[in-house]
C-alpha cells in the first residue's frame, strides 16, 4: 500500500457562538476519517480554525462592550476546550483573523485581479442612518409583502416562506437601532465567477463531490452564474481590501482562505512544506469535510477563487446532512439544541462519537440523535458487546495464568474471519460509510460473545480436566477483543488508549490485527466505560435548558434599549377609522393542541360567545397546550381566513414579546365574556 500525503479540513466554526452538537457531527465525522488514515499508515493533517469576522462578530462584541478581538480570543480558547473534549484532534487550530490569512487573502484577490476576474460596480443598498453602516439582509426585518405577517426578516418570510428583495419588504426596520434603513449607493467588488463556467462544469465530473452535490451544481450552473459581491463597507470587521480606504473582504471570501492559512501557520511552526500541499500541481491530497447548507461556497465559490489564483483544487468536498434530536430540528424553545459543553458536563465523549458513526453515511441525509435510543444502543453496542469479551475473558488470564496469553489460538478459523473482514471495513470508513463499518464491526463483537458464551469457560474452569483450555478460550477472547479496538480506534481513541495499556502490547494499529497477541503479559483488566442512565440524559437535558434561557435574556437585555430586541419601535399613526376596522374579540381557548410537522405553530379551537373559530398561533415556543386551555384572549376575528399547510386558519390571537419563551399571550380581566368585542 504505497502511503498518502493528506490534507483534511473541517468548515471553520463561526467566532460568536458555542459549539453545539449539530457541529460536531462534522467534527467527529472528519475527525474519524482523519484517525483512520493516520491508523493506516499514511500522513494525515487535520487543520481548523475560528471563522471570525463578519458583521454578527462585530455587533455580538459591541452588545458585549468588548472589542471584537476579545470576543474571538475568548471564543477560540471555550471551542478548543469542547473539541479537545470529544477527542477531536486537530493538528492546528487556527483563526481566520491572523496575518497568515491577511496575506492569503490579499496575494489571492491581487491574483485573481491582475487575472481580469474582479469587477467594480456600484450598487444600492439598505443603510441604517442611525448607526451609521449598511445593513446585510438578516439585519433589516419588517412585514412580509405578500402575506403580510410582521417581524419577518429582510431576505425571507418565516410565515409564509416567500423570499423577497430587502427593498419590498414593508415598514422596514434595522434590527440594530430600529430606525427605518434608507437606500445608498456603495460602490462594491465582484468576483466575476462566470468566468469559470466551463472550468466548473468541467469540475463536477472530476469525482471530487457527491452525487447529489454535482446534480445541485449543475443546476446552479444551468441557472447562470452571477458575479460575487465580495466587499462590504466600513464598519466592518474583516480585512481591508488593498488599495481601497473602506472597503473590507466580505466574511465568505477569506473564511476558506482560512484553511491555506492554518495548514500555513502549522507549516511553519513545524518545518513543513506548504507548497507540497497547495501548489497547482500537488500530487497530495486536500479533503474538505462540509455541512450541506455551505455546499455553494465550497463547490463553485472555493474552485474557481483557487484556480483564479493558481492553487490546486481539492482533491474532494464532503458534505453530511444536519443533526437533528428526536426526529425534529434541533430547537432552542424545544432545548434540543445542545451545547458540547453542557453534554460533557454530564456525559463521556465517545458514545456520542459512536453514536454518530453508527448513523453516518456518505451521503447528505440528515441523522437523528435519539437520545432513548442513544442510551440503548451504547449500553447494548459498547457495553454488553464490545467490552463485555475483554470482562468475561481477561479475569481469568490474569487470576489463573498469571496474565499469560496462550501461545496459540484455540480457533484460528475464527480469528481468520476477523482479518479476513479487514479490508471492506477500512473501505466503509475510506468512503464515509461509517455506519456500514459499525455494523461490519457489531457482527464480529456478535460472533466473539457467541463463541464465548459456547465455550463457557467459566464452567471449565471449575474442573482440573478441563481447566487448562481456559487460558486458549480466553486468549481467543482477548484477541478478538484487540481485534475490534483496532477496527473501532478511530471511532473511540480513548477506549482504544485504555485498551492498549491493558493489553500491554504498544500501539494498536490496522496491520496489528494481522498479527494476534500470543504468549505476551497483559495487565488487569480495569472496566473500560461505564453504562449511560437515563438520569445523566435527563441532567444534561435540565442543564441545558437553563443555559439556553440565561443566554435568551443575556442577548435580549444586551440589546440597545431601542433595539426591537427589546421593544418594537412604535409604527406611523394610523386614524381612528383605521383602528375601528379591526374586530377585537374577547375568546376562551376551548382546545389548544400540537400540529404535526409545524416547529411553531399550536392549533387552537376559540369560542367567540357561540362561535367557534380555528387559528393556528406561533405560540408553541412559549406555551405547552394543556396550559392554554380554558384561558381567555384576545382575536383577531375579522381578519380573512388563511390557507396554511396544515388547515385554515380563522383570525389570529393576540401576543407580545421578542419570540421564542418570551411570548405572552394576552388575556382580559377577569369577568370578560367570551364574544366581547374590545374597543
Ligand atoms: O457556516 C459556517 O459556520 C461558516 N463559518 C463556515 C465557514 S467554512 C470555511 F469556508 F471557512
Ligand atoms: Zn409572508
Amino acid at each position: 500500500m504505497s502511503k498518502r500525503k493528506i490534507l483534511v479540513t473541517s468548515a471553520l466554526p463561526y467566532a460568536n457562538g458555542p459549539i453545539h452538537l449539530g457541529h460536531l457531527v462534522e467534527y467527529i465525522q472528519t475527525d474519524i476519517w482523519a484517525r483512520f488514515q493516520r491508523l493506516r499508515g499514511h500522513t494525515c493533517y487535520y487543520v481548523c480554525a475560528d471563522d471570525a469576522h463578519g458583521t454578527p462578530i462585530m455587533l455580538r462584541a459591541q452588545q458585549e462592550g468588548i472589542e471584537p478581538q476579545e470576543l474571538i480570543d475568548k471564543s477560540s480558547v471555550e471551542h478548543q476546550a469542547d473539541f479537545a473534549g470529544f477527542n477531536i484532534a486537530f493538528d492546528n487550530y487556527h483563526s481566520t483573523h491572523s496575518d497568515e490569512n491577511r496575506q492569503f487573502s490579499e496575494a489571492i484577490y491581487l491574483a485573481a485581479k491582475e487575472g481580469g476576474h474582479i469587477t467594480q460596480k456600484v450598487i444600492k443598498q439598505s443603510y441604517d442612518p442611525e448607526a451609521n453602516m449598511f445593513l446585510p439582509d438578516r439585519f433589516i426585518k419588517g412585514e412580509c409583502p405578500k402575506c403580510h405577517t410582521a417581524d419577518q426578516y429582510g431576505d425571507n418570510c418565516d410565515h409564509c416562506g416567500a423570499t423577497y428583495a430587502t427593498t419590498d419588504v414593508i415598514n422596514p426596520y434595522s434590527v440594530i437601532t430600529g430606525a427605518t434603513p434608507i437606500e445608498k449607493d456603495s460602490e462594491h467588488y465582484f468576483f466575476k465567477l462566470n468566468d469559470f463556467d466551463a472550468f466548473l462544469k468541467e469540475w463536477i465530473d472530476s469525482g471530487s463531490v457527491q452525487t447529489e452535490i454535482a446534480n445541485k451544481m449543475k443546476e446552479w450552473l444551468e441557472d447562470g452564474l452571477s458575479d460575487w459581491d465580495i466587499s462590504r463597507d466600513a464598519p466592518y470587521w474583516g480585512f481591508k481590501i488593498p488599495g481601497t480606504e473602506n472597503k473590507y473582504f466580505y466574511v465568505w471570501l477569506d473564511a476558506p482562505i482560512g484553511y491555506l492559512a492554518s495548514f500555513k501557520n502549522y507549516c511553519d511552526k513545524n518545518d513543513l512544506n506548504f507548497d507540497e500541499f497547495w501548489k497547482a500541481e500537488s500530487t497530495t491530497e486536500v479533503h474538505h469535510f462540509i455541512g450541506k447548507d455551505i455546499a455553494y461556497f465550497h463547490t463553485l465559490f472555493w474552485p474557481a477563487v483557487l484556480k483564479s489564483a493558481g492553487y490546486r483544487l481539492p482533491t474532494a468536498v464532503h458534505c453530511h446532512g444536519f443533526l437533528k434530536v428526536n426526529g425534529l430540528k434541533m430547537s432552542k424553545s424545544r432545548g434540543t439544541f445542545i451545547q458540547a459543553r453542557v453534554f460533557l458536563n454530564h456525559l463521556p465523549p465517545e458514545p456520542l462519537r459512536y453514536y454518530y458513526a453508527a448513523k453516518l453515511s456518505n451521503n447528505i441525509d440528515d441523522i437523528d440523535l435519539n437520545l432513548e435510543d442513544f442510551q440503548l444502543r451504547i449500553n447494548s453496542d459498547l457495553i454488553g458487546k464490545v467490552i463485555n469479551i475483554a470482562s468475561r475473558t481477561a479475569s481469568f488470564i490474569s487470576k489463573r495464568f498469571d496474565g499469560k496469553l496462550s501461545v496459540e489460538l484455540p480457533d484460528t478459523a475464527l480469528y481468520q474471519q476477523f482479518i479476513d473482514i479487514s479490508d471492506s471495513i477500512a473501505d466503509a470508513y475510506e468512503t464515509r460509510r461509517y455506519s456500514k463499518a459499525m455494523r461490519e464491526i457489531m457482527a464480529l463483537a456478535d460472533q466473539a460473545n457467541q463463541y464465548i458464551h459456547e465455550n463457557q469457560p467459566w464452567v471449565l474452569i471449575k474442573d482440573d480436566a478441563t481447566k487448562d483450555q481456559v487460558q486458549g478460550i480466553c486468549t481467543q477472547g482477548v484477541n478478538m477483543f484487540r481485534a475490534l479496538m483496532v477496527y473501532l480506534k478511530p471511532v473511540l481513541p480513548e477506549l482504544a488508549e485504555k485498551s492498549e495499556l491493558f493489553l500491554n502490547a504498544g500501539k494498536l494499529n490496522w496491520d496489528s490485527v494481522a498479527t494476534p497477541l500470543l504468549n505476551t503479559e497483559i495487565n488487569k483488566f480495569k472496566p473500560l466505560m461505564t453504562r449511560i442512565e437515563k438520569d445523566n440524559i435527563e441532567a444534561m437535558l435540565d442543564e441545558n435548558k437553563q443555559v439556553l434561557e440565561a443566554l435568551q435574556a443575556s442577548q435580549t437585555s444586551n440589546a440597545p434599549t431601542n433595539s426591537p430586541l427589546n421593544s418594537d419601535p412604535i409604527s406611523d399613526t394610523i386614524n381612528y377609522d383605521d383602528f375601528a376596522k379591526i374586530d377585537l374579540r374577547v375568546v376562551k381557548i376551548i382546545k389548544a393542541e400540537h400540529v404535526k410537522g409545524a416547529d411553531k405553530l399550536l392549533q387552537l379551537t376559540l369560542d367567540l360567545g357561540g362561535e367557534t373559530r380555528n387559528v393556528f398561533a406561533g405560540i408553541k415556543s412559549a406555551y405547552d397546550p394543556a396550559n392554554l386551555e380554558g384561558k381567555m384572549t384576545v382575536m383577531v376575528a375579522n381578519l380573512a381566513p388563511r390557507k396554511m399547510r396544515f388547515g385554515i386558519s380563522e383570525g389570529m390571537v393576540l401576543a407580545a414579546g421578542p419570540g421564542g419563551e418570551n411570548l405572552f399571550v394576552l388575556n382580559p380581566d377577569k369577568g370578560a365574556l367570551a364574544g366581547m368585542r374590545v374597543k
